[in-house]
């Protein structure tokens, strides 16, 4: 991974994603054993986020800062990046300075302009069509919470199965060996053509159904994302909330898996209370408490999201010491 960028999960091969795992679970131990080895001494990294983050933001500030880099945030408004100047062109001025670009915003064509253009490794923190580096946390996750091999796991996805999350969770279970199945109305089903490329390119066990008993039936793992995606405008919440309240994760849905320990899973952050402003408006427009998943589920000792927010860090630090250390340990 030594010198590549970090764009999207399809551009990856299984044993490349198998490795960014295992030195993130690496990181992690050696990290809470306090024998953390620094690989990005001297390592100058820049953080573009046109869109909000609090868990993809920290995870790179604090993966860069415990490997010994440096690290400049810029914010919606904080260069002159796409007003007065072109993507092509601050690439090209950034990648003068530093040694790692992560972008997060838009259109996935910013984050292949920014590699293109800059010569250094560039991070996709989430862009409209995909959210790698969610999916490397959410495998490191999962292999902490079952003992069984990736190919006898089944995770089902609930809601916007078309979203950014969803594509890079299928997608990933997909290379993976993982079976995945969604439940979501047809609205917001994935792409079919993707679907049956992954089918025929990877051999991967895919079920996407309008029915949520057929598609949570035996799942290890339920996982949603909230209905309205940053940068939607609040128009859309009214028909979200109509197509998508059958596939709330509730106590209800969990027992439809028949699987007793089957976890509960969210990249977060998740609307199951009153407790933020969105979640006010929308209970004070729509009358609802809690949205994608219930209060109850979330809760739950079921629920590992927590786990799942804290693996954001060890999985975006490995990203950041694969791609920019030529250690021989650190270079699959
Ligand atoms: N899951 C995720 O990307 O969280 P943030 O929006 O807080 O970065």
């Amino acid at each position: 991974m030594y010198k590549r960028s970090f764009l999207d999960i399809s551009s990856l091969k299984r044993e490349e994603i198998d490795g960014l795992v295992r030195l993130a679970a690496r990181l992690k131990a050696e990290k809470k054993a306090g024998i953390e080895q620094q690989y990005l001494q001297g390592k100058n990294i820049v953080l573009l986020f046109a869109k909000d983050s609090t868990r993809t933001r920290c995870s790179f500030e604090v993966g860069a800062f415990d490997q010994g880099a440096r690290v400049t945030y810029i914010g919606s408004s904080g260069s002159q990046m796409g007003k007065k100047e072109s993507i092509e062109d601050t690439a090209r001025v950034l990648g003068r300075m530093y040694d790692g670009i992560e972008y997060r915003g838009y259109g996935q064509e910013i984050v292949e302009t920014l590699a293109e253009y800059s010569g250094v490794p560039v991070w996709n923190g989430l862009t409209n069509e995909s959210h790698p580096t969610q999916f490397l946390a959410d495998l490191l996750t999962i292999t902490e919470h079952s003992d069984k091999p990736l190919e006898q796991i089944k995770v089902c996805f609930a809601g916007t199965a078309d979203n950014n999350v969803a594509l890079s969770l299928m997608v990933g279970c997909a290379k993976m060996g993982i079976e995945y199945s969604a439940a979501a109305p047809a609205a917001y089903h994935p792409d079919a053509t993707l679907v049956e490329r992954l089918r025929r390119e990877n051999g991967a066990r895919i079920t996407i159904s309008e029915d949520v008993a057929t598609a949570v039936a035996g799942a290890d793992f339920i996982y949603t994302d909230v209905w309205v995606s940053m940068g939607e405008p609040t128009e859309v919440w009214a028909e979200r909330i109509e197509r998508l309240a059958p596939y709330q994760v509730n106590r209800r849905m969990m027992e439809l898996t028949g699987n007793p320990n089957c976890r509960f899973m969210h990249c977060l952050p998740a609307f199951h209370d009153l407790e933020t402003t969105v979640a006010q408006e929308i209970h004070r427009q729509f009358g609802l408490s809690e949205m994608e998943v219930s209060d109850e589920v979330f809760e739950s000792e079921a629920s590992i999201v927590f786990d799942e927010a804290e693996n954001r860090m060890h999985t975006i630090k490995a990203i950041m010491v694969a791609t920019l250390s030529e250690q021989p340990e650190t270079t699959f």
